[in-house]
């Protein structure tokens, strides 16, 4: 794997703007949810950053969920109408307060598909906080009820976001030169 710095064509969110707007999105989650039965459900593995600090930053009690669908194969950078669920929830969703966290809403397609499947569980409510809007790329219409910064139209990682699986730990957003990334390395060999 390459050092991102390979081929990173610039920060486009940098770590000290991240975390000043997820906490705004905590303190808001903190008053709209005041009283009610808070689910943060978290997909896989895109969100697990996002939502480890955006739950920092909420101050009423709430649980945490996990599911996990298929997006992307390696290789592939645009996700189809096809959405698989990988892993399910362990709790009954009956009666709670779903909050969808995901990193990104690019199609829509994953969170249409997320959205449709969990309403027929009979939640109280459900809704979406997602960190990334790429609204350019939008192909179904995805309510947003918190979003964390709306992005142009460019492939980025970093902050939970992967390329090839790879790069999720960057504490920033980043976006690619994805023609740099594809390239193999060139060796030149002295004679
Ligand atoms: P959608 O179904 O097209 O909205 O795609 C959503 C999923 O694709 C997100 O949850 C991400 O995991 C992935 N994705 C979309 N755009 C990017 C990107 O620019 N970088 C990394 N992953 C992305
Ligand atoms: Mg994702």
């Amino acid at each position: 794997m390459k050092p991102y710095l390979e081929f990173l064509e610039e920060i486009l969110i940098p770590e000290d703007i991240l975390q000043k707007r997820i906490a705004e999105l905590g303190a808001q989650i903190s008053v709209d949810y005041y009283g009610q039965n808070l689910l943060l459900v978290c997909i896989l593995r895109g969100g697990v950053m996002f939502l480890t600090d955006l739950m920092r930053q909420i101050t009423i009690p709430h649980a945490i969920e996990f599911m996990a669908v298929s997006s992307y194969g390696i290789g592939r950078r645009d996700s189809s109408g096809n959405i698989r669920i990988t892993l399910d929830l362990n709790t009954d969703i009956g009666e709670r307060d779903v909050l969808l966290v995901e990193d990104i809403v690019d199609s829509g397609h994953t969170l249409t598909s997320v959205i449709e499947l969990l309403s027929t569980r009979n939640p109280h409510s459900i809704h979406v906080c997602a960190l990334l809007d790429k609204i350019d790329r939008r192909e179904v219409i995805v309510p947003i009820k918190y979003r964390g910064f709306i992005i142009p139209n460019k492939y980025v990682f970093g902050y939970g976001l992967d390329i090839d699986d790879y790069y999720r730990n960057l504490p920033f957003i980043g976006s690619a030169d994805l023609d740099k990334y594809n390239q193999e390395d060139i060796l030149i060999v002295e004679e």
